[in-house]
């Protein structure tokens, strides 16, 4: 059985537990996500090492990074995927951005760099949703700033590398409507006032947009909402790659979708990619010192890590009769998600981390500057290549006739 909706995010804020919401992220007090309990809480499952293994069988290559370091650590029914595409069925994939900032950073990047992996491992459509309407709800912003900030953000996402004749990029000012807006009423008549407000936690202040919004996220779930995309193919399958705080929006959907006669979406969910400051909560486009940006030029990024919070010792003795407290240690944490080689990673693991070791946190926090600024650079040159008539491309409303191949 689905576990039942369980989880109210007014309770929580008013003590001291953790907090885990699209719109907030804290430990408690001050210590570290604790990610069972999260799982617990919202009833998702832990990808275990089985699904991963099967991942790699399927597809013929090697699991992407972030699956082999667990940074995807937690599903809903992605198991029924792998059983579907194992049977030659297919699937699409579903994940998205709400443009609140302008400039990017590397936690931004991880689920896009993930997606694309599974696009080409699967060859497999995608369907992006740029939520400008969310954060024109959410944030100080004008429609006009929220549109603009879409298709700047349009430019990061493409320049992750996705392949133009499988991705449809939208945006919800553009898009909603049609086939898609007759999901959203639907989504919207299943799900009443006090099973949102037990849901997202909203309250009698909050404005009726608010209220409104979690269909808009909803919608895109379900194949029929691109009637261009998926004409007849009402039984595809619908895989969303996505952080955990998205959790809420889609234990609503996957609640509605059989009243619908809809498959319910499977989830793939990552951890969030911690702040430089400590492991209580994630990156922050509005703490720009909590984070590394896609901007950031080498000298920033050198500046930050050299700043970030250590698990080493500062004396060297210290260091080598007790090795560093990885836990601790965000520069091994980022060296960790980032590095692709995984003897090179184990071997940190040992020298810094344990007894007796060669390394010290000055080592750490050399490769793991020179591992991002070659991913951020890469990122920059990929990014000033995307052209206004690529931004149009991966927006313009067309069937993909080649995306299973
Ligand atoms: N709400 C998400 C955000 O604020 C954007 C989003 C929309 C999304 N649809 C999604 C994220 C699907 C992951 C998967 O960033």
């Amino acid at each position: 059985m689905e576990q039942s909706l369980p989880y109210d995010n007014r309770i929580d804020s008013e003590s001291s537990e953790q907090v885990v919401n699209p719109w907030e992220v804290s430990a408690k007090d001050g210590g570290k996500i604790d990610y069972d309990k999260l799982i617990d809480k919202f009833g998702c499952k832990r990808l275990e090492e089985s699904l991963i293994d099967r991942v790699e069988r399927l597809t013929g290559r090697q699991p992407h990074k972030f699956l082999r370091r667990g940074v995807f650590f937690a599903h809903r029914d992605f198991n029924e995927i792998l059983d579907a595409y194992e049977s030659g069925e297919r699937f699409y994939l579903y994940t998205g951005r709400g443009p609140s900032s302008e400039a990017l950073h590397l936690g931004h990047l991880i689920p896009f760099m993930f997606t694309k992996y599974l696009q080409e491992a699967f060859k497999v459509p995608l369907v992006i949703q740029l939520t400008d309407d969310e954060k024109f709800m959410w944030k100080n912003l004008t429609v006009e700033e929220s549109e603009r900030l879409a298709r700047e953000n349009a430019r990061d996402i493409i320049a992750c590398g996705f392949d133009v004749t499988k991705t449809f990029i939208f945006s919800d000012f553009d898009h909603v409507g049609g086939a898609f807006y007759k999901n959203m009423v639907k989504v919207s008549k299943c799900v009443t006032l006090n099973k949102a407000k037990g849901i997202f936690g909203f309250s009698g202040e909050d404005h009726i947009g608010k209220l409104s919004f979690p269909a808009v996220q909803a919608a895109p779930s379900f194949p029929s909402s691109f009637p261009h995309l998926f004409p007849g193919m009402d039984k595809l399958r619908c895989l969303i790659p996505c952080a955990i705080d998205q959790d809420p929006y889609f234990r609503m959907t996957r609640d509605v979708a059989p009243r619908l006669g809809y498959s319910k979406p499977a989830l793939i969910e990552s951890s969030f990619f911690p702040a430089l400051q400590g492991e209580n909560g994630k990156m922050s486009a509005s703490d720009p010192n909590s984070a590394i940006y896609v901007t950031d030029t080498a000298k920033d990024i050198k500046n930050k890590i050299n700043k970030a919070k250590s698990g080493g010792h500062q004396f060297s003795v210290d260091q080598r009769e007790l090795g560093a407290d990885l836990e601790k240690d965000i520069p091994f944490k980022y060296l960790s998600v980032f590095l692709e080689n995984d003897s090179e990673l184990e071997l940190v693991r040992k020298e810094y981390g344990e007894k007796k070791g060669s390394m010290d946190s000055g080592n750490v926090k050399k490769r793991v500057t020179e591992v991002l600024t070659e991913i951020v650079e890469r990122h920059r040159r990929a990014r000033a290549a995307v052209t206004d008539e690529m931004v149009e491309a991966f927006m313009a409303v067309r069937p993909l006739p080649s995306m299973f191949e």
